[in-house]
């Protein structure tokens, strides 16, 4: 059975069976991870000669973590500077230990982490488990407690660990045995795995209970590519799968839709708003993938946007759904805080996938939408910052979407007794009382919305 001994397999499926393996026990990622990721947007470019400032070196990361010191992101949350593929020297060295490419991370890899750390920053590290990383540089198959120590004595804080090049039936039992190394050496290290990805993209059906009790992270679905397109294909999975993905996230535990794409070549304003609002439905990681030494400013406000990361790590950890589609148009929601007398606060996206060159208006009650706590919602909208007032269940309002753009707003439960406006008599503007006027206005009335929460 080769590198993998009887005695190990042993004691991993004694852990697993007893539920000591992984993620959940690891008390990391409370909330979903943030930060930024080189893949998406720096790929496997190591022409440093060339291209010395966008080839994956130990410069370019360093150059990321002091902008997101200096310029406000770290404060944020985004805390977490991660290594991706093509860091890796070609061959490990004379003992066997993984190294990183010598010319391009001429100080090591724990420099490196010491930076991040010195900054107030983690730092994360991209394996495989596979004979290779998806670029062909050495995977950690054969290798597990070694690499899994090796990254310890870094001062790795987190590991990407994908799986090309190795056979999705193996990582059943491959994804734990490296997660239970990763816990072994008593270093606190996020853990985000490929393992569903390769098995669904394979036909497998994954075992979702294992891989919550072992990663704090995983992908389920195709790498991002940097379109509409891509993203659009994304939220189609979420929404398609819903029902089998969204109930497997929460505190230490995350679907991962992959790297936020906001700020690159492919995506207008109104759809870079639109990822990062979708983003915050899914509870996802927020992996900035962009150079940010020259973002523009319009895409840096986006990821900078407090009230949607407020969204994104709100503490209960619920993934959000989509509650409505039909003719181009989605409404999704999600259960956040404030929670009072057993009613959620919801963060609702209203996402306009049509190519009209006008807004869509959308009109809706809260309680079509399943807000029907009675004291009502205190709505905002997290984009421009407008305070709809205290809104009550069954008062008619309507917002405009942009094409291929969001529209996302925080209705939070109304405590009765704080008088805080409710059974306002005077709706505000945006909340205009008004017949349906278009396919879109009263999406539900042929919809009947039951509460997809509970
Ligand atoms: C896979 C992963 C990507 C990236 C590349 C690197 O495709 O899904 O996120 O890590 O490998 O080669």
């Amino acid at each position: 059975m080769g590198a993998w001994s009887v005695w190990t397999l042993v004691v991993v499926l004694v852990a697993v069976l007893c539920g000591s393996v992984g993620g959940l026990e690891n008390g990391l990622a409370r909330t979903p991870p943030m930060g930024w990721l080189a893949w998406q947007r720096f790929r496997c470019n190591t022409d440093c000669v060339n291209d010395p400032h966008h080839c994956i070196s130990e410069s370019l990361f360093m150059e990321m973590a002091d902008i997101i010191v200096r310029e406000g992101y770290r404060e944020l949350g985004y805390d977490l500077v991660s290594l991706d593929d093509c860091w890796l020297a070609r061959e490990r060295d004379a003992r066997g230990r993984l190294q990183p490419d010598p010319h391009r991370f001429p100080s090591g890899i724990p420099a490196l982490a010491d930076y991040m750390h010195k900054r107030g920053l983690k730092f994360g590290i991209y394996e495989d488990y596979g004979n290779f990383t998806c670029a062909g540089y050495p995977g950690i198959l054969g290798h597990l407690q070694t690499d899994a120590i090796t990254f310890a004595e870094w001062g790795v804080d987190y590991v990407k660990l994908d799986g090309c090049y190795s056979h999705p039936t193996d990582m059943d039992r491959g994804y734990p045995e490296f997660g239970y190394f990763l816990n072994k050496t008593g270093r606190p290290m996020v853990y985000s795995c490929s393992w569903p990805f390769y098995q669904i993209f394979s036909k497998m059906e994954p075992n979702y209970t294992a891989i919550i009790n072992t990663c704090n992270l995983w992908r389920n679905f195709d790498d991002i590519q940097d379109s509409w397109e891509s993203v659009q294909r994304i939220i189609d999975y979420y929404g398609d799968n819903q029902e089998s993905i969204v109930p497997n996230a929460g505190p230490g535990h995350w679907n991962d839709p992959d790297m936020l794409i906001i700020g690159n070549f492919g995506l207008s304003y109104e759809q870079s708003k639109s990822q990062m609002a979708m983003w915050a439905i899914f509870a996802a990681p927020l992996l900035m993938s962009v150079d940010l030494r020259t973002i523009r400013p319009e895409y840096k406000a986006i990821l900078q946007n407090k009230a949607v990361i407020a969204v994104n790590q709100d503490p209960l950890g619920i993934q959000g759904k989509r509650i409505y589609k039909d003719k181009g148009i989605e409404i999704w929601a999600r259960p956040i805080t404030p929670v009072f007398q057993g009613h959620y606060s919801y963060a609702v996206a209203f996402l306009n996938r049509r190519t009209d060159g006008t807004p869509s208006e959308v009109s809706v009650t809260l309680r079509e939408l399943g807000l029907a706590y009675p004291s009502g919602y205190g709505i905002t909208d997290l984009f421009d910052g407008v305070h709809y007032g205290n809104v009550l269940p069954d008062k008619r309002f309507k917002v405009d979407v942009n094409p291929s753009g969001v529209v996302l707003v925080r209705c939070a439960v109304v405590k009765s007794g704080s008088g805080g406006g409710v059974g306002r008599r005077v709706p505000p503007a945006h909340f205009r009382q008004h017949p349906p006027q278009s396919s879109f206005n009263n999406p539900f009335q042929n919809n009947l919305f039951n509460n997809q929460f509970g």
